[in-house]
């Protein structure tokens, strides 16, 4: 069974369990603006804010099953950096991601990072994704991050499109991750770019 939690009408990402022992990881050697695109009528790019807990909640296990993050989330969202999309005929939330100060990722010590990307599946493919991780792109380069960083895994193909049009890149940390990528740019039908290759 998903640990994923559907909703009544809002159905849930597929699941998959993790292939790989060691994340995925990218970097942004970048602190280069990207424009936002132009918000799809019916939707409101802001700010999380006071109230929203519960929304958030739901949105977030449509797509993720890890528990008890929401207080990290918060307390390392970088001020303005929390993006939600507010479905506004429904007053739902269906898409977000998070700018934040420093990093869990032991690679990239007080990198600023990039975390929890998702769109409800029910609002896929309209470009909310783009939008929200743009804007948490931008938030961390107008901090003054130089290379940020975000760990990913390798189903998550939507995601990674959007990440390499955004300008974030493979930190390949070991050799096994090399196949890894090549696998993610054959599915996008893209160009191998592996110029962080081998970093350490
Ligand atoms: C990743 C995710 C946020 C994308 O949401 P979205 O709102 O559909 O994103 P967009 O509409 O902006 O689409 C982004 C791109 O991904 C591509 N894409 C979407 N689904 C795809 C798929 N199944 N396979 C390949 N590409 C796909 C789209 O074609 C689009 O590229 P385009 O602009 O060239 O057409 C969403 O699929 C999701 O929540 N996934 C589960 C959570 C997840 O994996 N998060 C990342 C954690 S690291």
């Amino acid at each position: 069974m998903s640990p994923l939690r559907s909703l009544p009408g809002r159905p849930a990402h597929p699941f998959f369990e993790e292939e790989y022992e060691h994340q995925l990881e990218m970097v942004r050697p970048s602190t280069a603006p990207v424009d936002v695109p132009p918000i799809p009528e019916g939707y409101l790019l802001r700010q999380l804010r006071a109230g929203d807990d519960a929304e958030y909640d739901d949105l977030f296990h449509l797509a993720f099953a890890d528990e008890g993050r929401f207080p990290e989330n918060l307390e390392r969202a970088l001020e303005g950096g929390f993006f939600v999309m507010e479905h506004l005929a429904s007053g739902e939330l269906v898409a977000s991601c998070v700018a934040w100060r420093g990093s869990t990722m032991p690679r990239h010590p007080d990198a600023g990072q990039m975390g929890w990307l998702v769109t409800d599946p029910s609002h896929t493919r309209k470009g909310l994704g783009t939008i929200v991780a743009v804007s948490a792109t931008n938030r961390l380069a107008a901090e003054g991050y130089q290379r940020p960083c975000l760990g990913t895994e390798d189903f998550r193909i939507a995601a990674a499109s959007i990440y390499l049009k955004l300008g974030w890149r493979p930190y390949v940390y070991r050799e096994d991750m090399i196949p890894r990528w090549r696998s993610i740019f054959a599915r996008l039908g893209r160009e191998v770019d592996l110029s962080l290759a081998c970093a350490e």
